[in-house]
């Protein structure tokens, strides 16, 4: 399927062909139920995978109030999001999403969700991204290297910085704005509104958010910040006239193929806030995990500056060089692998439905955890070695061994915006700058809305 398919999935037959009645899936019973359910609160990356090398490749937690099923294996991933896409919808907690980015297209659904991926779509093909995207993430990624020469010796904090470049490309790109100056203020929003969105998802109690209590002042503190950066971007536009060819003006342009009528305030704002937040969040700290692995990785790095040497020389690398940029291509690919950003994808069973024998039970919460799959030991030798070099024969052995960005009809539409943004960045960076990590520190990845690294602590050189 492209990515421009946004027809309805096809009704196709159960996952595995069923010659006999379908058992029940294996995993934790009785006391061990409860013990899943504290390592999985505690340690969800640890818990998940430990729960695949116990009980294989489809297992099921019963953890009330969910019944979640965990599907580790490339087909049924594959099923999940294609073939048997029919038979699973949005997971009720994308709805915890809502209070944030509403329903724009993350959260949205049915006709609705296809006509507004529609309006999106043209913006995010290769051609017009090359042409756009190439300057600024250049300019973005220079000013990052400028301030990293500024700090001298220091020992700094990359994430906040790939936050910032993230964010100022994602402005730029998509609403002609850059909004380094408010890069601070959206951290410390997002810092407060993503863990308590995540938060909720994880309780059994989900008290209504109009109750006054600290952590929900907290909360709508921080969502009308976010709300007052989105609804400046759209206000100025409004008040501009102006006709930007950005992802805002179709948007504002989009007119119903049968009322004629415009986005209401609501959709539009709602679009904003998750092209916002999705189209910088993610790649964000996805390049933080891959200038992680490359302090960690001085012969990668070293090699990498040897292949730009003799690809591009001393000029700035551009987007035209990257289809000749191997490695590049190799180190974001394997950095995405270890360290997916979108760490898990969830689904909700619509009907029953049957995988690799087992019965699947329709209300069953199924988890496609893109860490644990990332590291299957049938398809990945040496799973959690960083390896660039592991992609040097192209492909995994089956598609959705890997699967970072989704897949089906509702696979990332910012795939290859973001591709082009992370290899740039990361070129540009091996061009310039080694880094060193700090000695003594450990990152700590955080399973949060999205898979974050929680300080990455290193010297530039
Ligand atoms: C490394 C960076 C990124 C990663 C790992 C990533 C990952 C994903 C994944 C896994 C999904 C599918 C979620 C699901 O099926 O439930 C998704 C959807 C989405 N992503 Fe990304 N994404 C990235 C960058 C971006 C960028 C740069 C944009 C926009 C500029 C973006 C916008 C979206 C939107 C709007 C959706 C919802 C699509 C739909 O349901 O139609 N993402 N992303």
């Amino acid at each position: 399927m492209t990515d421009t398919d946004t027809s309805p999935p096809v009704a196709a037959p159960p996952a595995t062909a069923r010659t006999s009645p379908p058992s029940p899936l294996p995993g934790p019973r009785g006391l061990e139920v409860v013990r899943a359910a504290v390592d999985l609160k505690r340690d969800p990356l640890t818990a998940l995978r430990r729960a695949a090398a116990r009980w294989g490749d489809a297992v099921s937690l019963p953890i009330p109030p969910w019944r979640l099923v965990l599907l580790n294996h490339p087909d049924h991933v594959a099923h999940v999001l294609q073939a048997g896409a029919a038979r699973y919808g949005r997971s009720p907690n994308y709805a915890e999403l809502e209070p944030v980015i509403g329903k724009g297209l993350l959260t949205n659904d049915g006709a609705s969700w296809r006509r507004q991926r529609r309006i999106a779509q043209p913006m995010f093909h290769r051609r017009p991204l090359v042409a756009q995207l190439g300057p600024i993430v250049r300019r973005a990624t220079d000013d990052m290297l400028a301030d990293w020469r500024a700090r001298g010796d220091a020992v700094f904090d990359v994430v906040r910085d790939t936050h910032r470049l993230a964010l100022r490309v994602a402005g730029l790109s998509l609403f002609s704005r850059d909004l380094g100056g408010q890069a601070d203020q959206l951290a410390r929003a997002l810092a407060v509104a993503l863990p308590f969105v995540q938060r909720r998802t994880e309780s059994i109690v989900r008290p209504p958010l109009w109750l006054p209590t600290p952590s929900h002042v907290r909360f709508h503190l921080a969502r009308r910040a976010l709300d007052g950066i989105v609804q400046g971007l759209i206000d100025e536009r409004r008040r501009a006239h102006e006709q930007a060819p950005d992802l805002l003006g179709r948007l504002l342009d989009a007119r119903d193929p049968e009322s004629g009528a415009a986005m209401t305030d609501r959709q539009l704002r709602d679009e904003v806030m998750t092209f916002l937040l999705a189209g910088h969040e993610t790649s964000a700290n996805a390049l933080a995990w891959a200038l992680h692995e490359l302090s960690r990785h001085p012969e990668v790095a070293r090699r990498l500056a040897a292949e730009l040497d003799h690809v591009v020389g001393a000029r700035p690398v551009t987007v035209d060089d990257l289809p000749r940029l191997g490695l590049v291509t190799r180190v974001v690919k394997e950095a995405l692998r270890l360290h997916p950003p979108a760490w898990v994808i969830e689904r909700l069973a619509l009907e029953d439905d049957v995988v690799q024998g087992h019965r699947i039970p329709r209300g069953s919460i199924v988890l496609l955890c893109a860490w644990t799959t990332h590291r299957h030991a049938a398809f990945w030798p040496e799973p959690d070695r960083f390896d660039p070099d592991r992609w040097a024969d192209g492909v995994p052995k089956a598609r959705l061994a890997y699967f970072p960005f989704g897949g089906g009809q509702r696979q990332c539409i910012g795939e290859e915006f973001a591709r082009l943004e992370l290899e740039l960045a990361v070129a540009r960076v091996a061009q310039v700058a080694r880094l060193e990590p700090a000695p003594g520190h450990r990152v700590r990845p955080c399973p949060g809305v999205t898979l974050r690294p929680d300080r990455v602590l290193v010297r530039a050189r």
